[in-house]
């Protein structure tokens, strides 16, 4: 990874770091910064004429693809102190997927701002970000590049591979799988309750390529990380090793001064767009990198994410889309050899945080198992990863995984079933009486930033029991909502605007013909304009019930879909000063 007796160059001088503006002066407010770190029973010199390395963790109890973080930022530690280094760990908000109701996207930005205003108030120089499970990548990716502080990514890894009844089993993926077969009636409910115990096998994030490899993966493509860093499994003694080389390599940043401004630019950005597509990733990081793009002023369009899935295959033969797991794709070469793969897609003499170029990176990475990592002549699928279909039901956009979707829904043609919220569709959806054959199309709405709010991955509705007895598996599907990186199915996502800000999606009816094609790009109500105009004036606006706290603050700033999402607040890249010492 790095080699801890290189010599480092300095353009930074000891006098120029920022902490030491907090713990040398001989001023009183000094003083007290001095006497509060002797308080835990440091001397003055381990912590005085030393870089001061901000350890950001995501560690909690409620954050079990966590788990092992605490351990890693002691690692993390040892690394910075061999450097020279003086670490300091700050705990953030944690966001274990799972737990978190209604859904982390509503605290994506929290940890942004956690992330920055940590940064921004503490005497540290630097920071090693802790994180990996879905919003943690981009929450603190977001707040780091707005911050301007050297720092380097150290993914959480994903959990070990798991395996029930000789199936190799992956988390999200198979979870989807075994609800459906459950609700079936073809698997009993004592299996059912024995299943809960698989597919999760360690702590790490999933092992499937969820929106936690995604993001985890594209943030080594954009050179955030260590080479290979993001693929080494979480229970890896290898991923100790990294972790401890995140810390050594943080100290040497400071030195250079090696900010996310030195090397996170437009070549960086589009190597993480192509990774993404190559990886066949979660829809969700066509929002996150939307987002991420825009606090470094970066231009990313949907439109952009649309033309290079064109040019890169699915290479990463992973569930939800193949038929591996990280652990797999671990040991057929990870991050390196796909980016190897797809060198021709990248810019090679992008920076990294190692001080390296990408192309550097890379050079000599080998794809050691080829049905896990393929060639781009010999692509998983001949879906792409990411389609950006536009019409008359998504004038700014909405997006699809066609990789992950059924051939047989690329054109199709049928009447809408309209759900007004989550919440109806899940008392109505297994009914009986419901009206529905394989060609329906199931919509929801409300489900968008504003309108859920924070746009829950409610965006797979299920499959209607009905359907699901008379062997039905898949479905077209569209919302406002997200979906689960780990899902599959044909569904449309991220319909903008959104439904709740008088997005047409509101306008949609039940019964009314709704034509989807995916290579034309196009989605469509079949329903005149005439009639779209005569609803929308009986349309009436939803009810606001927020009246206090984050989610209101959330609800009146966050942006739509097509533009990431982020607090429209915190976009763009004017520097905050530093806080005034008083
Ligand atoms: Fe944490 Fe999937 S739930 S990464």
């Amino acid at each position: 990874m790095i080699s801890s007796d290189k010599a480092v160059p300095r353009i930074r001088s000891l006098a120029s770091l920022r902490s030491q503006r907090w713990l040398t002066p001989d001023d009183m407010r000094s003083f007290a910064h001095r006497q509060r770190f002797q308080q835990m029973g440091l001397r003055r010199e381990e912590f005085i004429g030393r870089p001061v390395i901000a350890i950001i963790n995501t560690w909690s109890d409620l954050s079990p693809c966590h788990a092992h973080l605490r351990d890693r930022a002691e690692a993390v530690k040892r690394g910075v102190l061999l450097a020279g280094g003086f670490p300091v760990e700050l705990p953030a908000l944690s966001l274990g997927e799972v737990m978190v109701k209604p859904t982390t996207m509503l605290y994506r930005n929290l940890l942004a701002m956690e992330v920055e205003e940590l940064l921004r108030s503490h005497p540290v120089d630097g920071a090693v970000l802790l994180g990996g499970c879905d919003k943690t990548t981009p929450g603190l990716l977001m707040g780091a590049i707005s911050m301007d502080l050297p720092v380097i990514y150290c993914p959480a890894g994903p959990m070990l591979n798991d395996r029930h009844q000789g199936q190799l089993v992956g988390a999200g993926t198979h979870t989807k799988k075994f609800w459906d077969e459950y609700v079936a009636g073809n698997i009993k409910q004592a299996d059912w309750i024995e299943l809960e115990s698989k597919m999760t096998r360690s702590p790490g994030t999933c092992n499937t390529m969820g929106t936690a490899s995604t993001m985890t993966s594209i943030a080594e493509a954009m050179g955030f990380t260590l080479p290979g860093a993001t693929s080494i499994p979480a229970m890896d003694a290898n991923h100790v090793r990294m972790a401890s080389a995140c810390g050594a390599r943080a100290v040497e940043m400071i030195w250079e001064d090696l900010k996310p401004s030195a090397f996170f630019n437009i070549d960086a950005l589009a190597n993480g767009v192509a990774a993404y597509m190559a990886l066949g990733g979660s829809t969700n990081a066509a929002v996150h990198l939307l987002a991420i793009a825009g606090r470094a002023g970066l231009p990313l369009t949907l439109a952009k994410m649309d033309e290079v899935a064109q040019r890169v295959p699915v290479i990463a033969n992973l569930f939800p889309v193949g038929a591996n797991l990280m652990e797999d794709f671990y040991y057929a070469g990870g991050m390196p050899a796909l980016l190897s793969e797809i060198s021709p897609h990248l810019t090679l003499d992008a920076l990294t945080v190692n001080g390296k170029s990408l192309g550097k990176n890379i050079a000599g990475a080998v794809t050691t198992d080829r049905e896990v990592i393929r060639s781009v002549d010999r692509p998983v699928t001949a879906g792409v990863a990411l389609a950006v279909l536009h019409g008359n039901i998504c004038p700014a956009g909405a997006v699809i995984k066609p990789s992950a979707a059924s051939a047989k829904f690329f054109k199709h043609r049928g009447p809408a079933l309209v759900f007004d919220s989550n919440a109806e569709m899940l008392a109505q959806i297994h009914s009986p009486d419901l009206v529905v054959d394989e060609n329906t199309v199931l919509i929801l709405r409300n489900g968008g930033p504003q309108g859920a709010p924070g746009m829950p991955e409610w965006g797979n509705l299920p499959i209607p029991k009905k359907l699901l007895q008379l062997g039905v598996r898949d479905m077209v599907r569209i919302s406002d909502a997200r979906m689960s990186g780990t899902h599959y199915g044909s569904c449309v996502v991220h319909v903008a605007p959104e439904s709740a800000v008088g997005g047409p999606l509101a306008l949609i009816r039940s019964g009314d013909m709704i034509s989807l094609d995916i290579d034309a790009r196009s989605l469509h109500a079949e329903v005149s304009d005439e009639e779209l105009a005569m609803r929308r004036a009986a349309l009436q606006a939803p009810r606001r019930i927020f009246e206090r706290g984050y989610t209101r603050l959330y609800v009146e700033h966050v942006t739509q879909a097509h533009q990431g999402c982020d607090f429209d607040f915190l976009e763009g890249t004017a520097a905050t000063p530093e806080p005034p010492i008083y």
